[in-house]
């Protein structure tokens, strides 16, 4: 046993480098802890959970995340007072909660440095991350067992009816809704950038440049189907700078002009509820469209798409696959944030597979690009 214990410390000192290895490392050392913890141990995870995500939040608006990831020596509550201006008495208990909880590492009495942990919640995007999830998730989770219990436990599938609405006292969708919350979107958008940073994309498991190899100016090459802001054009444009033929984003009327300018990105107001005005692209594209919608909404976006598309057209849908057994804590992290903020869902493989049949599609690609989210891409072409 004591050997055992060694193995481990000397793994909690030098983790490995390898991302798959820490992978297997981490997911093992979650089923110890569950395997180790006693009825109060598990208690305190799942009722504390709330309360990590709320105290981050705080120490995030003092900044204690950036001062200590900053500072070359142990800070103590009295410092800190002194520069965030917060009581010192109310800084010590917080400190002592962060320490306990593993975001920030306690060297000695009343004494804090950063840990790795501190320093990821120091990043602009993490913080973002933070505040998204306490403002705009945790009040639809807190909406979330009435909503359920009212409605009888049916699946949530209307964007117009869900916890959402009712934590936001809202009747928009979150998406209209969030476009009038400037501070929400910006935290949004670093969010959503920072858990894209130096990830793989599409683009690294798809041969694009193959697919439209021979277009000319005039050609569509891309079509981005609900493409939001715009990033995919704007990647597209980034990695293939010289490519000839069209790139367009469509996206609803209120949603353009928030737009990622891109040289060379045409934008095309556009209701997927209607049938596809361009023809013939090469390349049609949904990313986190079908999620939203329940199988029949679903198949209503892809059977809209299909007369425009000829034999040298394919659709590629972008969203998260689930593994039909085993599914990871983060894609069912998604899957739940997906239901209460938006009654929509995430997938499994055999899900999709129904759903594509159904819509009378054939695949002939379906390759996961990010292996730790599920994030994949499945190419069709009408069958
Ligand atoms: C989950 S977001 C995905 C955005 C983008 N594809 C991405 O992956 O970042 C869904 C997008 O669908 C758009 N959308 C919703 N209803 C639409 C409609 N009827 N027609 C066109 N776009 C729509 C939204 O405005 C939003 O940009």
């Amino acid at each position: 046993m004591s050997n055992a214990i060694a193995r481990l410390e000397a793994l909690t000192k030098a983790p490995p480098k390898d991302p798959a290895e820490r992978l297997n490392i981490y997911n093992a050392a979650r089923k110890l802890v569950v395997a180790t913890e006693d009825p109060f141990n598990t208690i305190c995870r799942v009722n504390g959970s709330p309360m990590i995500l709320t105290f981050a939040q705080v120490a995030s608006d003092l900044g204690l995340f950036q001062k200590l990831a900053e500072a070359s020596l142990p800070l103590s509550s009295a410092s800190l007072a002194d520069s965030t201006g917060a009581n010192p008495l109310l800084l010590s208990r917080i400190l002592r909660f962060l320490a306990s909880n593993d975001m920030i590492t306690e060297t000695g009495e009343d004494a804090f440095t950063a840990s790795g942990v501190t320093r990821t919640l120091a990043r602009p995007g993490f913080r973002a991350g933070i505040a998204h999830t306490f403002l705009a998730i945790m009040p639809c989770l807190q909406a979330t067992p009435k909503f359920l219990a009212d409605t009888g436990y049916v699946n949530p599938t209307d964007v117009l009816h869900s916890p959402f609405q009712i934590a936001h006292k809202t009747d928009k969708p979150s998406y209209a809704w969030a476009m009038g919350q400037p501070k929400l979107m910006e935290d949004f958008n670093l969010w959503m950038a920072e858990q894209h940073q130096g990830q793989r994309t599409w683009l690294d498991v798809f041969d694009f440049a193959g697919h439209v190899d021979g277009s000319s100016a005039e050609t569509l090459v891309f079509v981005d189907v609900g493409g939001g802001i715009g990033q995919q054009c704007a990647l597209i444009k980034t990695v293939f700078p010289h490519l000839p033929g069209r790139v367009v984003l469509q996206d609803q009327p209120f949603v353009l002009p928030h737009a990622i300018p891109t040289d060379g990105v045409e934008k095309l107001s556009f209701d997927f509820w209607t049938e596809q005005p361009l023809k013939d692209a090469r390349i049609y594209y949904m990313r986190n469209i079908l999620e939203d919608y329940p199988d029949d909404k679903a198949i209503t976006i892809i059977a809209n798409t299909l007369p425009a598309m000829t034999s040298d057209s394919i659709l590629i849908i972008d969203e998260m696959i689930i593994p039909n057994r085993g599914a990871s804590s983060r894609s069912t992290l998604q899957d739940m944030t997906m239901m209460t903020s938006l009654a929509s869902t995430e997938r499994t493989e055999r899900q999709w597979d129904t759903l594509l049949d159904r819509a009378g599609l054939r695949t002939l690609q379906k390759t996961a690009y990010n292996a730790a989210t599920g994030e994949s891409i499945i190419v069709t072409v009408p069958k």
